[in-house]
């Protein structure tokens, strides 16, 4: 079969790239398989002259640029653009977490204001290629919102799965807002990703969970723009949350690639951070990943409130090929990581926050050491969960910000600056 294909993890079986499955007959997952003819060298100079030229042909995208790894050939992209995320600095942050050599990609700052973006520019381009008329997904919140805006771009009809009542008011918002059908499913995330299985399967629409390899395809980009925007020099870490565990995959797919392609002599380690009350993957790399768990989730970081995480397998094989680890962090570590990020005027999203507390907690117990690169990856923007700020400043304590209620005289308000707010 001419490359890129489609291959069973699980069977083997092979399929073609216009094939309409997100997985298997089997029920493996399904991974696409490149077999590029260029060298690492000649692809890094193109991927750099199309950066700094702004690559026209697909407005810029961040994706795109990597287009001959990701889904190559004809037929029309459906592009935002997305990515060109930055990677901040920001001394605050530094301190608290303890280390010096510490920088943060935002892809909070994507068109929708997460990662989501760069893999559903793929999967949403392969959907209109493969002929799909709808599609579908489960979602904590940023898929759905991420799926409904490219499903509006290319006229396709969007059917949103999410659990009722758990998922933050932003993501929620976007999701109607972009006018895709949303069914509050009475049951947590895990159960609405069996409802959309079946759904789809039994529906015909086109599924574009993480599940979907078209999406970990262009969640690849986090990493080679990573990559890219450090002069293709690895950093020693890349830390990353983790819930259904497809961002891990991709990373560890975008790693291997590139140390196969030569664009990159040598690959950094991934650490997934889980929400210590949604863990089931920390669990798993505690007992050497001899078992795979499912628990019921729960934590504050409602994006990351998963059970039964999708992409087991494949982000087992993330983290054994990049020597990477697993961690988790509690409700209380996650929202004081988020108050820092916040007030160093960047800002992100509770689940995105997790990346932060565990680097931290990593240095501390002494796994990272002093001279290390970091990257950790901010997944989600600020504005996507208010609900979670406003509780939070609303309560006394450190970091805690509480707006204060003034008649409207000028004397109220000098009173306020001279108590000290
Ligand atoms: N961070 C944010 C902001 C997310 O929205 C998600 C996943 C993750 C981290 C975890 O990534 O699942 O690839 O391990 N959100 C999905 C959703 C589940 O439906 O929006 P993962």
């Amino acid at each position: 079969m001419r490359a890129p294909y489609l291959r069973c993890a699980a069977c083997g079986e092979s399929l073609p790239a216009t094939s309409r499955r997100a997985d298997c007959r089997c029920g493996g997952l399904l991974d696409v398989v490149h077999e590029p003819r260029e060298a690492g060298a000649t692809l890094r100079a193109r991927f750099d002259r199309r950066r700094r030229n702004g690559d026209p042909t697909v407005q810029g995208s961040g994706v795109w640029r990597f287009r001959e790894l990701l889904l190559p050939g004809r037929g029309p992209v459906l592009t935002h653009p997305e990515g060109n995320t930055p990677l901040y600095r920001r001394d605050a942050i530094a301190r608290w977490v303890g280390h010096d050599d510490l920088a943060l990609k935002h892809e909070g700052e994507n068109p929708t204001g997460s990662f989501k973006d760069r893999g559903m520019t793929v999967a949403v381009t392969q959907a209109v290629r493969a002929g799909a008329t709808a599609v579908a997904c489960a979602s904590t919140g940023n898929t759905s919102a991420s799926m409904a805006a490219y499903a509006a771009q290319a006229g396709l009809a969007a059917l949103v799965f999410v659990p009722a009542g758990k998922v933050a008011a932003g993501k929620l918002a976007q999701a109607l807002a972009y006018g895709a059908r949303t069914l509050l499913v009475k049951g947590d995330f895990d159960t609405c990703l069996r409802l959309v299985r079946e759904a789809s399967e039994t529906l015909g629409l086109a599924l574009l969970n993480s599940i979907n390899p078209w999406r970990l395809e262009g969640q690849k980009t986090i990493v080679w723009e990573l990559l890219q925007q450090r002069g293709w020099e690895p950093p020693d870490w890349i830390v990353v949350p983790a819930g259904n565990l497809g961002n891990t995959s991709a990373f560890g797919k975008a790693l291997r690639e590139a140390r196969e392609l030569g664009l990159v002599r040598r690959v950094p380690r991934v650490v997934s951070v889980q929400a210590a009350g949604a863990s089931p993957f920390f669990r798993s790399f505690r007992g050497g990943f001899q078992r795979r768990y499912r628990v019921r989730a729960q934590t504050v970081a409602t994006a990351i409130r998963i059970g039964d995480p999708a992409s087991h397998d494949r982000a087992v094989r993330a983290i054994r090929e990049t020597g990477g680890l697993v961690t988790a962090v509690t409700d209380v570590e996650i929202l004081e990581a988020k108050a820092v990020v916040d007030a160093a005027g960047i800002g992100c999203e509770p689940a995105s926050a997790a990346a932060v507390a565990g680097t931290r907690r990593l240095v501390r117990d002494g796994t990272i050491h002093p001279g290390d690169s970091v990257v950790a990856v901010l997944t989600g923007h600020v504005l996507k969960d208010p609900g979670v700020v406003m509780d939070f400043h609303a309560r006394r304590g450190r970091h805690r910000n509480p707006p204060t209620t003034v008649a409207a005289r000028l004397s109220e308000v000098e009173k306020v600056l001279k108590r000290g707010g």
